[in-house]
């Protein structure tokens, strides 16, 4: 029998009121399974309820309606074997790098000794191991985002929640991570759902790409990626994939300019 999804979402949404009181529907309602060792991308225009989605699932923000189901249980706050690498950093300043890599084994009480040995593991597997007590202000961006990408590992999630942990690095350096992104979800068989801006990305990293709508987000098309890993971007799916997401992507940002616009000119 085969097993059933890692993740099921069930008509999810996520209704916020801004400072002014106006609801603003932030997720509209956001069905999909992910498979276990899946590696699945999202892409969507700005403000499309990307990262609320993610943070539902994280158990960080709690559903205006719908359903988190991990392995055929219905969750509604933090669990353990969910992890999540945020959009901007989020290292603790004060701590070096070996005690902010083992802040999760920490808070669950294991020994000293037992989680720096986990910790420096980890950081070997990212090159960072002569970095173990420096602190993030000595770090460069990059460095940074390899330090919080082995912290969410280093609680060994089964399921990794990644919100667009590259976005903010240089060109060379996103590419060395997601080279190393792969070998960790290969070696690891972890379970990755990933937001990215990058079209690009998405295709060098998905096994799936579910692009989304404008806001209130919601699932506009869902495209598996058919090609051998390692990918190279020379690769002739590459151009017509890419081709037909920026499609939707751009009539997306166009239909929210409009919605924009009108709003704007109904106030005055
Ligand atoms: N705590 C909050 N209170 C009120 N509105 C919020 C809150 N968090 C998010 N929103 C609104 O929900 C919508 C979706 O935000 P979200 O951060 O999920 O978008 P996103 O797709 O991640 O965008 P980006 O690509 O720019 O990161 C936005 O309109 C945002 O203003
Ligand atoms: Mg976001």
């Amino acid at each position: 029998m085969k097993a059933g999804p890692i993740l099921r979402i069930e008509a999810l949404r996520k209704d916020f009121r801004a400072n002014n009181g106006t609801p603003v529907e932030a997720v509209a309602e956001v069905t999909f399974d992910i498979p276990e060792n899946d590696f699945v991308c999202i892409v969507g225009p700005s403000g499309c309820g990307k990262s609320t989605l993610l943070r539902m699932i994280a158990g960080l923000e709690t559903a205006t309606a719908g359903r988190i189901d991990y392995r055929g249980e219905t969750i509604s706050r933090p669990h353990r074997e969910i992890g999540m690498v945020f959009q901007e950093y989020s290292l603790l300043p004060w701590r070096h790098v070996l005690d902010n890599v083992s802040l999760g084994p920490e808070f669950l009480g294991a020994p000293r000794a037992e989680r720096e040995a986990k910790a420096m593991e980890y950081l070997r597997l990212v090159g960072m191991e002569d970095f173990s007590r420096a602190f993030p202000h000595e770090l460069s961006g990059g460095m940074r985002q390899r330090v919080a990408i082995v912290r969410a590992l280093a609680n060994d999630p089964d399921v990794l929640l990644m919100d667009e942990p590259f976005g903010a690095l240089d060109a060379h350096t996103r590419i060395l991570l997601q080279k190393e992104l792969l070998r960790i979800w290969e070696n690891h068989r972890k379970t990755i759902l990933f937001v990215t801006h990058g079209v690009d990305e998405a295709i060098y990293l998905a096994d799936r790409i579910m692009v989304m709508s404008a806001r209130p987000g919601r699932i506009l098309d869902v495209i598996d990626v058919d090609m051998e890993r390692p990918r190279l971007r020379a690769h002739t799916s590459y151009g017509p994939l890419a081709e037909r997401i920026l499609t939707i992507l751009e009539q997306e940002a166009a239909a929210a300019f409009r919605d924009t616009a009108a709003a704007k000119h109904e106030q005055e």
